[in-house]
């Protein structure tokens, strides 16, 4: 190794010393030339950047938006009324960034991190800037650990995994938001930290939510994101972003599994529309900003699981998309199913008819599949979505079904008993070892012969007999994540026996 002299080494000082310009931080300040619908055009902040925050006289901030020749337009976050025509606007120096860490656990803020809850104040240590690029390719490694949501149907047919993004699409009413927060529920004592974010909801609706998360045991590893209905239009275009910038700081610095929901994503395409709209930028299809595929892509791109080497956290993304009289063709819709590894259909006419959840087993995906299943699962659900086709494809001759052959009989009695099946409350997401124990009675055959209308109590009593004459079944498939020869046979000898007790009834 070369040696440094001392000579050197005095040299260099003093080239820094020559250097060193003594200065005045300089701050800016602008003025505001005209205040509107949330909306403030401000002059002389020609150093102003995209994306960075500033400060008008009332103590309200904005965000830069547009970057102009002779003038630069913020949004406001907050009350309209805040800003007037002659304010004055200090660029903070900063990107729009959001308080975050393990303090805002239990939580409900607001989209700029001002909690709404009656807990006094957040006192986080970290802050995070809002937008930040997602994750690489070489940064992240394949999604192969389950997220259970609790919904038989869901971690059977469509399961998710961790780092995954998939969407939840559907009508209004059709039990969107139910999937959201019993997926939610479920993670509790799974090591997963979930944040709710709510967009363009009532209050009202929120508030209730968070009742039934803290009725749950949930607000312990929940945070609450709400830019409500009332709030300005900047607040829920924010939201997500602040969502996903906490999110972040829980993968990356605390190398935890998260699961992020965003409730939903139509209402904030519809707040970046009516923003971009009076910001005059050019409308396009639908009279959405033209990057509006851009601004959900960026969003949703940020979920991932980790490399080990990079901690192995994860971000799970449960966008949800409501859709007008079950029109998936519209344009914000088509954005964000091409942007998901999947999507769940919910259809307003199976809520209807008593199927719930209303999952379209059809034209549900995951293309991530078995790989986010334990092996239990996988064993046993490798006929169901075949099944149920066939059933659909064939129920509609159920009513002359005297002159059927016996394999079609079989065929529609089987999907009956299976649709029966994967039937479930909300609020009651099912352990996955409750999952597997009723879903291999329906698909081995043993509910062929039961009346469709005693399945939902079969389930109940199968589980409460396997808790008190069995709780090894239960226990191997927590365990080993499997179970097979000889257990199948222990389970089987069950189902009959609390089976019988319905012949007999
Ligand atoms: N699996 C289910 N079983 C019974 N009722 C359900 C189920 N899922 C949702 N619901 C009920 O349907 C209504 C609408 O559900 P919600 O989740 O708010 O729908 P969305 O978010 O799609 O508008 C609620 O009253 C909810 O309790
Ligand atoms: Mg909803």
């Amino acid at each position: 190794m070369k040696e440094i002299t001392p000579e050197q080494i005095a040299s260099i000082i003093k080239t820094k010393i020559d250097e060193f310009a003594p200065g005045v931080k300089t701050r800016e300040i602008g003025t505001v030339l005209e205040s509107g619908d949330g909306i403030a055009h401000i002059s002389g902040l020609p150093n102003a950047m995209a994306s960075e925050m500033v400060q008008f006289s009332s103590g309200t901030y904005g965000l830069v938006f547009n970057l102009e020749i002779d003038e630069i337009t913020a949004i406001v976050l907050g009350a309209h009324t805040s800003v007037k025509e002659g304010d004055t606007a200090k660029l903070t120096g900063h990107l729009m960034s959001v308080p975050v860490g393990p303090e805002l656990i239990g939580r409900i803020i607001n989209s700029v991190g001002e909690p709404m809850d009656e807990k006094g104040p957040l006192n986080a240590r970290k802050f995070r800037p809002i937008e930040s690029p997602a994750p690489a390719v070489i940064d992240r490694q394949p999604v192969n650990v389950p997220l259970q949501t609790g919904y038989k149907s869901i971690d059977a047919l469509v399961p998710i995994g961790r780092g995954q993004r998939e969407l939840i699409i559907g009508d209004r009413s059709t039990g969107k938001s139910s999937i959201a927060i019993d997926s939610i529920i479920n993670q509790k004592g799974k090591d997963v930290i979930c944040i709710y974010v709510a967009i363009g909801q009532k209050d009202a609706n929120v508030v209730q939510l968070a009742e039934k998360l803290e009725e749950a045991g949930a607000m312990d590893y929940t945070i609450i994101v709400n830019a409500s209905a009332s709030d300005a239009g900047s607040l829920q275009y924010l939201a997500p972003f602040s969502g996903c910038a906490i999110a972040e700081e829980f993968m990356y610095a605390h190398n935890k599994d998260v699961l992020i929901l965003y409730d939903d994503l139509t209402k904030h395409a519809d707040a970046y529309r009516m923003l971009s709209l009076l910001l005059r930028r050019p409308p396009g299809r639908e009279a959405y900003p033209g990057d509006v595929f851009y601004l959900h892509a960026r969003l949703l791109e940020r979920a991932a699981k980790l490399n080990d080497t990079l901690g192995g956290g994860s971000i799970t993304a449960l966008p949800i998309i409501e859709t007008q009289v079950g029109d998936i063709s519209a344009y914000i819709p088509t954005n964000v199913i091409s942007i998901t590894d999947g999507q769940i259909f919910l259809s307003t006419d199976l809520f209807n008819s008593g199927i719930r959840p209303a999952i379209n087993v059809g034209t549900s995906v995951s293309r991530v599949g078995g790989q986010a299943q334990i092996k239990a699962m996988r064993r046993i659900v490798g006929n169901l979505r075949i099944n149920l086709a066939q059933y659909r494809e064939k129920e509609s001759f159920s009513i002359v079904a005297s002159e059927l052959d016996k394999e079609t009989k079989l065929q529609i009695t089987r999907g009956k008993i299976l649709v029966e099946v994967l039937k479930q409350k909300n609020y009651l997401p099912l352990p996955v070892e409750n999952q597997v124990a009723i879903l291999y009675a329906g698909t081995k055959g043993f509910l062929d012969t039961l009346p469709v209308d005693k399945v939902q109590s079969f389930e109940t009593k199968l589980f409460t007999e396997i808790e008190h004459n069995a709780p090894e079944i239960f226990e191997k498939i927590r365990k080993d994540k499997d179970f097979d020869g000889l257990w199948e046979e222990t389970l089987g000898k069950l189902i009959l026996k609390v089976k019988e007790q319905f012949v007999t009834e």
